[in-house]
């Protein structure tokens, strides 16, 4: 299972016995103050890897018990469907902002030759909380992505190529990372190259996702080719 972490909103993969009950799965904390536990009365959605695949899932805490949740799969009916959308629609927006933030540091200090160490340490400041953000919501969407199929089959290869940019992303998120945590002096121009490289093979990936789900997400009726 994976929380968001109550303190830093950073993803939390825990191992975690789950009883199946009905269409619920029910979790105890060995304590109250189990950090995953914690993470849920805070932020109750979660992602439970369930044999391999991913689900998106909500949890709710079980009455007269003071560690015990119930975990409720995502089940993608007009309603749900309708909020996810509009849930996607911000999260992207918000993910867009810190992008563009990132990109007007870079483009300022292009012009104004600022001290390259100040510069990366900004970056790293953005970068270390974009990519925090950004991979819990491919997390999340990873999960959702399974029921969002089970209702709608024909998006089937639009969540398989998404799938797969979701990797592709964090991959080269990987590699900024560690160009910019690296010693290793680097040039401004390619440190450039490198962060538009990951900006717009990620507006390409949220304009992708909008085009292909939000049609059938809002129950529009239009089968995307
Ligand atoms: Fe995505
Ligand atoms: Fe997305």
């Amino acid at each position: 299972m994976t929380t968001a972490d109550a303190g830093t909103g950073r993803p939390r993969t825990v191992d975690v016995d789950c009883r199946r009950s009905g269409s619920r799965y029910l979790a105890y904390a060995p304590d109250v103050d189990s950090p995953w536990y914690q993470d849920l009365l805070v932020s109750p959605q979660a992602t439970l890897q369930i044999e391999g695949v991913p689900h998106a899932a909500r949890a709710v805490p079980l009455e007269g018990e003071e560690r015990g949740v119930a975990l409720h799969l995502l089940e993608v009916d007009a309603a749900r469907g309708r909020a996810i959308a509009d849930q996607l629609l911000v999260h992207h927006g918000e993910l867009r902002k810190t992008l563009a933030a990132a990109r007007a540091e870079l483009d300022g200090e292009q012009s104004a030759q600022r001290d390259r160490p100040v510069l990366r340490r900004e970056l790293l400041g953005h970068c270390v909380t974009f990519c925090n953000d950004l991979r819990m919501h491919h997390l999340r969407e990873d999960g959702a992505f399974t029921a969002i199929q089970k209702a709608h089959p024909g998006l089937a290869p639009a969540l398989d190529r998404l799938r797969q940019e979701h990797e592709t992303v964090s991959r080269a998120l990987r590699d900024l990372d560690e160009l910019l945590q690296g010693k290793k002096e680097i040039e401004s121009a390619a440190l450039r190259e490198e962060f538009d490289r990951v900006a717009n093979g990620l507006e390409e990936h949220f304009a992708y996702e909008e085009a292909n789900l939000l049609p059938a997400l809002r129950g529009d009726g239009r089968t995307p080719p």
